[in-house]
């Protein structure tokens, strides 16, 4: 299957199939003859010497900078050493950057693409659920700094996204739930077939609801690429999860926040916004079946509290995405106030 994303900077095919062979193929690195492959150290030991000698084998000049896994690495040292790792093998603006892991790898990776000599070439081979149908499509890239997640990234799209669905059987179960956590998001967001083919079952379905979250984030992209607006919709669900990850000290993984924060949206959607009660029953048995958390450890009070230091919110409004039904969702911009009332289904004034 392929899915073509026409970004306004930059048009490219995320191809998606169990099984891919010709990787090489499906580059679209241009005139590239060195490719650097950055990855973390358990996607390493499992895929980089099949993609090497692949890419070796159609003539490329290949090298890999490995970091150790986790969000950790997301770091300003690690992205200034990718940038030092390009400039002392002399890569050069028509060579270019794969990365090949889940979400951590892709974003540190095309920032550090998108900023050596002002941008090079940029190719994704997401090999998480998470990465697959949410980082890897859209161009945004980044590092974390000390004082929060993603302060400091780019715009950057691709020249290729290359998903091969056979790198999920590997991946460890928390890390499938974490991805699941996202795709619920999409399920409320469009409804229809995604949320069909998700409470059929992920397994049976795989290829299909992947590239029906890329379509979903496609349309959101191709219309509103730095997310001036549209874009905010995909933070269905975030603004309690936000505030529940920081609450656990990032303890708690992102995509079980955001399956809780999407069942406190849809419940408070259904309590002030005239999303149907049957709509909130709906996704809080497709979480339940994923085994994925339906509430969070918080008070709504607590979440507000936390909500002012979302970097979304300004000022004293945050921009919080709700439910009208599966299917409709929107952005409203409220008093942060609000919030504790809102979550409570208590009639914050929405
Ligand atoms: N750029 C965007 O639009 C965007 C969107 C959502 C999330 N993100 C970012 O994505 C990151 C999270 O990404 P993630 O959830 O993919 O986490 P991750 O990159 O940390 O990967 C999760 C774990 O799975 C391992 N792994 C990866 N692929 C594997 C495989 N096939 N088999 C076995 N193990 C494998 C990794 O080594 C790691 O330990 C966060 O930093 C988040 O900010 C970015």
């Amino acid at each position: 299957m392929v899915i073509r994303v026409e970004a306004p900077s930059g048009g490219y095919d995320v191809t998606i199939e169990n099984g891919i062979k010709d990787v090489a193929s499906l580059l679209c690195a241009g005139r590239a003859e060195k490719i650097a492959v950055i990855t973390d150290d358990n996607v390493r030991a499992l895929y980089y010497n099949d993609l090497e000698s692949r890419l070796t084998n159609a003539g490329y000049s290949v090298y890999c900078c490995t970091l150790q896994h986790g969000e950790a690495s997301k770091n300003g040292y690690n992205y200034l050493n990718i940038l030092e790792f390009l400039a002392e093998r002399a890569f050069s603006r028509k060579d270019a950057v794969v990365a090949l892991g889940g979400g951590v790898v892709g974003d540190i990776a095309g920032f550090a693409a998108a900023t050596y000599m002002r941008g090079i070439g940029f190719i994704q081979i997401p090999t998480t659920l998470l990465s697959m149908t949410d980082s890897s499509v859209g161009g945004k890239t980044a590092i974390d700094l000390h004082s929060g997640k993603n302060l400091a990234g780019a715009f950057w799209q691709p020249l290729s996204v290359i998903i091969d669905t056979q790198t999920l059987k590997t991946l460890p179960d928390t890390e499938i739930k974490n991805g699941l956590g996202e795709l619920i998001k999409y399920a409320v967001i469009e409804g229809g077939e995604i949320l069909e083919m998700l409470e059929d079952g992920l397994e049976k379905h795989t290829e299909s609801i992947i590239a029906a979250a890329v379509d979903i984030k496609r349309k959101i992209v191709e219309a509103d690429e730095k997310e001036s607006g549209l874009r905010r919709i995909l933070n269905f669900g975030h603004t309690p999860a936000h505030a529940a990850e920081k609450l656990s000290g990032y303890a708690m993984p992102h995509g079980f926040a955001v399956a809780a924060g999407v069942n406190i949206i849809m419940n408070a959607s259904a309590a002030s916004c005239g999303c149907p009660a049957k709509d909130a029953a709906r996704i809080k048995k497709l979480c339940e079946k994923y085994g994925l958390p339906t509430e969070l450890p918080y008070t709504p009070e607590q979440l507000q509290n936390e909500a002012v230091h979302d970097k979304k919110a300004g000022g004293a409004f945050v921009d919080l995405v709700i439910a009208r039904r599966i299917g409709k969702v929107e952005c409203v911009r409220t008093e942060i106030g609000n919030l504790s009332g809102f979550y409570s289904g208590n009639g914050g004034k929405l």
